[in-house]
């Protein structure tokens, strides 16, 4: 039976299998390719999406467990007045290098930034510890998150 949700706002049924991941769906059925897929098993941050407004890694999180959620992905960050920010601080503070995995740390940093708009460094450097950059470009990401939280 398809499962029916929301995807950046617009009422998607995805018809896959129960376990399929929500990453395979984003990608492969709906060809949204903004979400990327690093390790694949939960532990690098580049597939994060939200769920229901909770950063979630989307290469774990099965279609069949997100009927009648609420999902948002990269493709819609410019849609929210702190995406807009992230990805203007982005940019003004050169952040990236590959970018393979710019979209998972700014869902994750949108994430952080919804819940908590003034968060401490401690708090930044905590809440992003599982987005992996394999250019290092921490220093820069921080920076960023913390002139939007300024
Ligand atoms: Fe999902 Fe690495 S691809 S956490």
């Amino acid at each position: 039976m398809p499962t029916k949700l929301t995807i950046n706002g617009e009422t998607r049924e995805l018809d896959v299998p129960d376990d399929m991941p929500l990453l395979w769906a984003l990608r492969g059925e709906l060809g949204m390719v903004g979400t990327k897929f690093g390790c694949g098993v939960g532990l690098c941050g580049a597939c994060t999406v939200h769920v229901d407004g909770v950063a979630t890694r989307s290469c774990s999180t099965p279609v069949s467990s997100l009927a009648g959620k609420q999902v948002s992905t990269i493709e819609s960050l410019a849609e929210s007045p702190v995406g807009r920010a992230l990805q203007q601080a982005w940019l003004d503070a050169d952040v990236m290098q590959c970018g393979y995995c710019q979209a998972g740390q700014l869902m994750n940093a949108t994430a952080l930034l919804a819940k908590n708009p003034s968060p401490a460094s401690d708090e930044i450097t905590s809440a992003m510890a599982g987005n992996i950059c394999r250019c290092a470009c921490y220093k820069r990401i921080h920076a960023a998150i913390a002139e939007v939280a300024a």
